[in-house]
This record gives structure tokens, sequence and C-alpha cells, in this order.
């Protein structure tokens, strides 16, 4: 696949679902503010009329990050009075930024850092985070959550599953060394991209220690459900076998070694080009809606009416992707929403178990 297929993924959801569905997300971001927050301490910037320039890459709608930015946008203004700041979100150039600007904006009637913190500039890019966003040693914190595992493409389809953690060992060893490559440059674009001083705060999916990962961290692992639910629509002659073949999430979960090794590495890019490891750490932030269910109890249905959502957001685009090109957008659409019908039956009928717990591997770096 070219290069840059990464271009025509199709991003979120938009038009507010993906904020509205992934609550995770947002608490992920809110419960480790503050990594970003001592980052920023140990930065200590000092004031001046140069302006301070963040970027939050792939931050889809904007909308899960929100209460993270109020409080380190505040935190900056707060050392700094008088620096005008930049914050530029980055995403595909499918995502939907509009969406982006009406919650900067408070459009939504959410709060927004635009009403609370003097002198910010909310910007947009549609680079990827693959190719450099901006120009040489102009960033001051660099920002992404729950992004960097959406690799430039596929390397290969997966015969008997949909993503790579449930690959043959032969199709997993490919989406790892893509996984690889991809993490190694994009270390290196944003050494680039840092002024010396700046800091890289990014909070990764990814495969801890104890092998856990999204959806897998001792119940019902969501993605062998996917691709059980996926393969019952083939085996029903509703998807075609080379449907359910060219199903695959464009998505690399790292280890903790496979994270550091460029960091570490002084042979890397991005090591030549000043890019140090300052924290590593691994958290697992429990679903929402499974906690919810399990502590207030509740009917099975309303569970799955929630939770089902939550796993829509982000994973719709992929299921749409693989698709043959021939069928129309209606008979895509039946297709879809009868796949997460069968997921919401399924947790209606056996909820225990059912949780899309987040697995990150939180990484701060910093450029000398
Ligand atoms: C799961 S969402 C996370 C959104 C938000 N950061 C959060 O944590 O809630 C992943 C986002 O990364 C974006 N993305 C995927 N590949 C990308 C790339 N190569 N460059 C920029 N954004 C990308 C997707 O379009 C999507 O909006």
């Amino acid at each position: 696949m070219a290069r840059d297929d990464t271009k025509r993924f199709m991003a979120m959801k938009g038009a507010g679902y993906y904020s509205k569905a992934t609550l995770g997300a947002k608490h992920v971001m809110d419960n480790a503010a503050e990594m970003v927050l001592a980052a920023v301490d140990r930065m200590a910037p000092v004031d001046g009329p140069e302006v301070f320039r963040c970027t939050d890459m792939g931050a889809a709608d904007g909308g899960t990050s929100m209460d993270m930015w109020r409080r380190v946008l505040a935190h900056i203004r707060a050392k700094c009075p008088s620096r005008p700041i930049e914050l530029i979100y980055t995403d595909l150039p499918r995502n939907d930024f509009s969406q982006t600007f009406q919650n900067a904006h408070g459009l939504t009637g959410e709060a927004t850092y635009m009403k609370e913190v003097k002198g910010v500039y909310p910007l947009a890019s549609a680079t990827s985070f693959h190719d450099a966003i901006l120009p040489p040693e102009t960033l001051d914190l660099g920002f992404s959550s729950t992004a960097s595992h959406y690799i430039t493409a596929a390397p290969c389809t997966i015969a008997d599953h949909v993503h790579m953690v449930g690959a043959a060992p032969d199709e997993r060893a490919r989406f790892e060394a893509k996984g690889a490559a991809d993490w190694a440059n994009m270390l290196a674009m944003r050494a680039n991209e840092m002024k010396p001083g700046a800091r890289l705060c990014l909070f990764n999916f990814g495969i801890d220690n104890e092998g856990r990962y999204l959806g897998n961290t001792g119940g019902v692992n969501m993605f062998d459900t996917f691709a059980a639910l996926w393969a019952g629509l083939r085996d029903d002659g509703i998807i075609t076998a080379e449907e359910f073949t060219n199903t695959n999430f464009p998505q690399c979960y790292r280890t903790e070694a496979q994270f550091v090794a460029p960091l570490k590495d002084e042979t890397s890019t991005a090591h030549k080009a000043g890019l140090r490891l300052e924290h590593v750490e691994a958290r697992v932030v429990r679903c929402p809606f499974e906690k919810d269910f399990t502590e207030n109890g509740g009917d099975p249905a309303d569970f799955a009416k929630t939770y089902i959502p939550t796993l829509r957001s982000w994973s719709e685009p992929t299921f749409v992707n693989g698709l043959s090109e021939d069928r129309s957008p209606e008979e895509k659409t039946q297709i879809i929403d009868s796949f997460y019908g069968r997921y919401d039956a399924l947790v209606a009928a056996t909820p225990e178990g059912h949780a899309m717990d987040y697995v990150h591997i939180y990484l701060i770096c910093r450029k000398i």
C-alpha cells in the first residue's frame, strides 16, 4: 500500500459523536493531566513576546482533551502572563474539524479555555503525524493521546482476525515491523519540530507488562469478539470472505520496550536529534460504562446501549473500509448496523466480562 494511505482513512465518527461516546478517552487525559503540568514545570518557560506553541495531535473533535487543556493552558498562562499561546489541533484531512472549532469556541455549551485563558489562539493542521507538521524548532509542547497506534498502512491482510493482537505470528511480525518503523519516524519528525527544551507528552494505546491491552484486561476480549461477529456475518453470507480478509485495523499496539527503543538507541534519528525519555509508565483506566453497570446494577440492555457506541465511535471506519466498493452506501450502512446490532444483542444477553478498559503507555520526552 502507498505510504500516505493514512490520509484517506476516515477518521472518527463526526458531528460530535466521538466525544460524546468516548468518555474513557477523556478520563485517560484528565487522570494524567498532572504529567503534562509537571512537564511544563520542568520546562520552566519564561515570559516574553514569543509564541508558546502546543499541538494536540490526533485530536479528533477536541472534546475529550478540552478539560485537560483548560488546566494546562491556565498553567502556562500563570507562568507566562503575556506570551501568546497557540494550540494547534491536528488530525487527518477527513476529520470533522468544524466540530473541533465548535468545541474550542464554546458553541457546544461545554466549558472552554477560550472563555478562561486570555491570549490563546486555537488553530488546526490536517497533516498526518507521520509527516512533518511544523517548521523545524518551532514547537514548545507536543501532545497526543490515544492516536499513535494508527500506522501508515496495514502491511498485510490478517486471514483469521481483524486486529494485529489476534493475527498469526508471521502477520503479527509484519505489523510490529511496520509499527516500529512508523514510531521511529514519528519521533524523529517531532524531534525535528521541537525547540531545545521543549516537551513531548504521548499517551499511547499499548500492551502492558501483563499482556493487557484495550478491551483485554481479564474479561471478554473485545477484538476477539469483533472478529467472531464479523466472521459470523461472513458465515451467514452477509459479507464475502474477501471482505472479511480485507477488514484490518491499520493499528499497531506496542509494548513499553518497543515504545522506548528509539529513545534509547543512540543511532536512531530521534535520539541523534536530541529527543530523550524523561518518564514512562503504564496505566489501566477502567471502562466507565462497565463500571457504572457493575457498581450500580441496571438493565443489561441499557448497558449495551451505552457500551456499543463507545466501540463504534472509533471502530466503525475500519469495518466500513473492509466492505467492497461495489456496495451502495445504503447497503454498507445496513451491514454495519446489523454488525453492531449483533454486538449489542450479545452484551445485552450476557453482559458479564464486557469492558473496554483502556491500557496506555505514557511517555514524556524532552529535547536537549
Ligand atoms: C481514538 S481517536 C483519539 C482522539 C483523542 N486524541 C482522544 O484521545 O480522545 C484517534 C485519532 O487519531 C487520528 N489519527 C489517526 N491517524 C492519524 C495520523 N496519521 N495523523 C493524525 N491523526 C491521526 C484519528 O483520525 C482520530 O481522530
